[in-house]
C-alpha cells in the first residue's frame, strides 16, 4: 500500500476512534479534549504505524522493490545482500576498499553507480528505482533505509 493510502487508512481510524468516543468510556478519559486533527495527531498516527525507523525502513525497501535484488538472509541476489552489509569492507570494481558507513550506504542509495561494488553490475539499480526518487529524497526515507540495513547484523 501507498504511504499516502496508509496515512489515510490511518487517519480513518483515528477519526472513527474520535466518533467513538462519547460512547466509550475509558477512552474519553484518555482521549484529549481538543483538536482531532492537528498535526500533532497525524504525527501521532504515523509514529504509531510506524514504531521503530528499522520496521519503516524494512516497510519502504519491501515497497519500493529493493528486496528484489537484496536479500536480508545472506543470500546472493542481483545486488549484495544486506545481511551484515552495514560495517563491513567494500571491495569496488575500482580497486579501492571502503567500509559500508552510513555516508557510503546512504550514497550507494541515492547514486547507485557512485562506487560499484565489486562482481556486480553497475547500472541495474539506477533505472529500477527512479520512480521512487521523490521518497528516496527525503531524509527520513535514507535513515530509515538505515535504520533496516543497520539492523540486519
Ligand atoms: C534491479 C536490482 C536492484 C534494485 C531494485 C535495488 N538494487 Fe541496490 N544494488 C543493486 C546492485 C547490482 C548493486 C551493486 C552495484 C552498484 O553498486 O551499483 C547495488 C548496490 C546497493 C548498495 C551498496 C551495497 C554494497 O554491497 O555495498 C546499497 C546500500 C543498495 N544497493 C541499496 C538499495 C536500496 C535501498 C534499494 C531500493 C530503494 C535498492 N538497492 C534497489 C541492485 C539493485
Amino acid at each position: 500500500m501507498h504511504r499516502g493510502a496508509m496515512l489515510l487508512l490511518g487517519l480513518v481510524v483515528l477519526d472513527l476512534a474520535f466518533a467513538l468516543t462519547p460512547f466509550w468510556p475509558s477512552c474519553a478519559r484518555r482521549a484529549a479534549p481538543a483538536t482531532p486533527t492537528s498535526g500533532a495527531t497525524v504525527t501521532a498516527a504515523v509514529q504509531a504505524a510506524t514504531p521503530n525507523p528499522a520496521t519503516a525502513g524494512k516497510d519502504l525497501a519491501t515497497r519500493m522493490g529493493c528486496l528484489a535484488c537484496h536479500s536480508v538472509d545472506g543470500t546472493r541476489l542481483i545486488g549484495a545482500s544486506w545481511k551484515g552489509l552495514s560495517g563491513s569492507t567494500r571491495d569496488l570494481e575500482s580497486g579501492e576498499s571502503v567500509t559500508a558507513d552510513a555516508a557510503y550506504l546512504a550514497e550507494s542509495i541515492r547514486d547507485p553507480d557512485a562506487k560499484v561494488v565489486k562482481s556486480y553490475p553497475a547500472g541495474l539499480m539506477g533505472p529500477s528505482i527512479q520512480s521512487h526518487q521523490a521518497t528516496l529524497a527525503k531524509q527520513e526515507t535514507i535513515d530509515a533505509l538505515l535504520a533496516y540495513i543497520e539492523s540486519l547484523k
